[in-house]
């Protein structure tokens, strides 16, 4: 029988590459967006393309109501594999930040991604089976000032993606945190970040599709932290060794080298 696979934020980018790669792999899909339109799109030209049933639920995950309302939506199916891929970003610096923009971070990239989990999970947990992919970033390794709530969203998740591998250790349940650098995708236009992204090398933008495809082969690799991208890598690895001193000073400097924040 066909797996389910339940994407959070297949609009555009990431979770629309989630769900391009689990389709091509037969599985059938639940999709969530708020551009209605355009995942309504996605879902006709994701089931013509690879012959899949795709259900588009339209949520807002970013808040208490609307993360109840979509569990609510979701009720007793049987989801084989979760994506937890929508986020945002913001710009301001953290005491800049509304309050009603901190919340709904919290909401979406913490609150969410904990509540689905553990909702989807049990039923993993009574078939031993399944697969759950949080996206984190290579920001949860290095925070950089205008970036202070987003990373730690971030690294929230790889601590609890971490735990969730441990505690589920002797399943057949598999839980990865994937932590791309720089996507070319509409994450940087929803939050008003002026970004140049034609920008190439090390910490330039990526294609989706070949983040997930670099992620995937680490699934396949049982690795429950993925780094797809060699940018991202070499931050982890420096930002372990880098005196804290060297690094607060040096990540500044990253940090207004951009012309606008991740
Ligand atoms: N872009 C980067 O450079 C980068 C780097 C590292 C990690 N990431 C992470 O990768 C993931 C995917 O981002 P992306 O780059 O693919 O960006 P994207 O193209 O903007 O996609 C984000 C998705 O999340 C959904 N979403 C955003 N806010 C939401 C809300 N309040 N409620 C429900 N859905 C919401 C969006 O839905 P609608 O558009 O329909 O509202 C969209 O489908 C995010 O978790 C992001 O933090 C991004």
């Amino acid at each position: 029988m066909s797996k389910t696979a339940l994407i959070t934020g297949a609009t555009s980018g990431l979770g629309l590459s989630y769900a391009r790669y689990f389709a091509s792999k037969g599985c059938n899909l639940i999709i969530t967006g708020r551009r209605e339109d355009i995942i309504r799109e996605n879902a006709e030209s994701l089931q013509n393309q690879f012959h899949v049933n795709v259900e588009v639920i339209i949520a807002e995950l970013s808040s208490l109501d609307g993360i109840n309302r979509f569990l609510a939506q979701i009720g007793d199916r049987t989801i084989d594999i979760l994506v937890n891929n929508a986020g945002f970003g913001l710009k301001p610096s953290f005491v800049d930040t509304p309050e009603t923009d901190v919340e709904k971070m919290l909401y979406l990239q913490v609150w969410c991604v904990t509540k689905l989990t553990q909702f989807v999970l049990k039923g993993m947990v009574r078939r031993n089976s399944g697969a759950i992919i949080n996206i984190s970033s290579d920001g949860a390794f290095a925070v950089l000032p205008h970036n202070v709530l987003y990373s730690s969203t971030k690294l929230y998740i790889i601590n609890f993606t971490e735990g969730l591998h441990m505690e589920l250790s002797g399943t057949d349940i598999r839980v990865q945190a994937v932590c791309p650098g720089f996507i070319d995708s509409h994450f940087h236009e929803s939050a008003e970040m002026h970004m140049d992204k034609s920008r190439k090398g090390l910490f330039g933008f990526r294609d989706p599709d070949a983040i997930v495809a670099d992620a995937m082969k680490d699934f396949a690799k049982k690795k429950v932290i993925s780094v797809p991208d060699t940018g991202a890598k070499m931050i982890r690895t420096l930002v372990r060794f880098l005196p804290r001193n060297l690094f607060y000073r040096m990540a500044a400097r990253f940090s207004s080298s951009l012309s606008g924040k991740k």
